[in-house]
């Protein structure tokens, strides 16, 4: 299948509109939409530059890697936007803990494995998840290291494409596995959720 973009965020709250900083800071193309249209994004883009495309939903769905930075409780009916998200890698910013009803909805699986029985066919990647929008997307100078971005699947070759993506971003990305592996320790309360890492460079 072919999309015609490359790269997309769905979202331009606060996560959204810190992934379209980082996308804005490290020269890379990327789309963004919400549930307003492209031209509630007019401000948005004019203040991150050429790089960041405001787009309809429809249009950021034509995406091979799709940033999924809405509110948890609205991933189902996300997720009934396509019937078959095949060919594509969905990055899940999610926090599922404070959505009213989470537990009884997600019958104690990882939120993320439930947010990808919501998605038939996508390739589901947790991550930029566990850091405060603001903390991700705040520069830091590479001489003092690299922020860490933890990544958790059960698709490894979407995991290894987002952990590029993530490089080029600037972060160093730390694959921790599947979601009922490692990706518990970047669910919401878990050890690993709002705690900001840095990878020192080697001397
Ligand atoms: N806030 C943080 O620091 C933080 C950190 C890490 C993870 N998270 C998680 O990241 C997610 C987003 O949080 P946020 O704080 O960025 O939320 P937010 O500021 O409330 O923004 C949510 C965005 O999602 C859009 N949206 C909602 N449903 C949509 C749909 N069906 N299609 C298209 N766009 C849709 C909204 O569109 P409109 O603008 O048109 O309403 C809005 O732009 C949440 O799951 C949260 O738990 C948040």
């Amino acid at each position: 299948m072919v999309m015609s973009n490359q790269y997309a965020i769905v979202g331009s709250g606060n996560v959204g509109t810190a992934l379209a900083r980082l996308f804005s800071r490290a020269n890379i193309d990327v789309s963004i939409a919400n549930t307003r249209g492209p031209d509630s994004l007019r401000t948005l883009t004019a203040e991150l530059g050429p790089r960041v495309h405001a787009v309809a939903v429809e249009e950021a769905l034509d995406s091979e890697i799709i940033f999924m930075a809405i509110p948890w409780s609205g991933v189902s009916t996300f997720g009934k936007l396509l019937d078959d998200w095949s060919g594509r890698i969905v990055v899940d910013t999610s926090n599922a803990h404070w959505a009213p009803g989470w537990e009884e909805i997600v019958q104690g699986r990882p939120s993320s494995e439930y947010n990808a029985t919501q998605l038939p066919g996508a390739s589901l990647v947790k991550g930029f998840n566990q850091l405060p929008a603001g903390v991700l997307s705040s520069e830091l100078d590479p001489r003092i290291g690299r922020r860490v971005v933890f990544l958790a699947t059960d698709v490894p070759e979407a995991g290894d494409r987002i952990a590029r993506l993530a490089a080029d971003l600037g972060f160093s990305p730390v694959q921790l596995g599947r979601f009922d592996e490692g990706g518990l320790l970047i669910q919401t309360p878990h050890a690993l959720v709002l705690r900001s890492f840095v990878e020192r460079p080697f001397r």
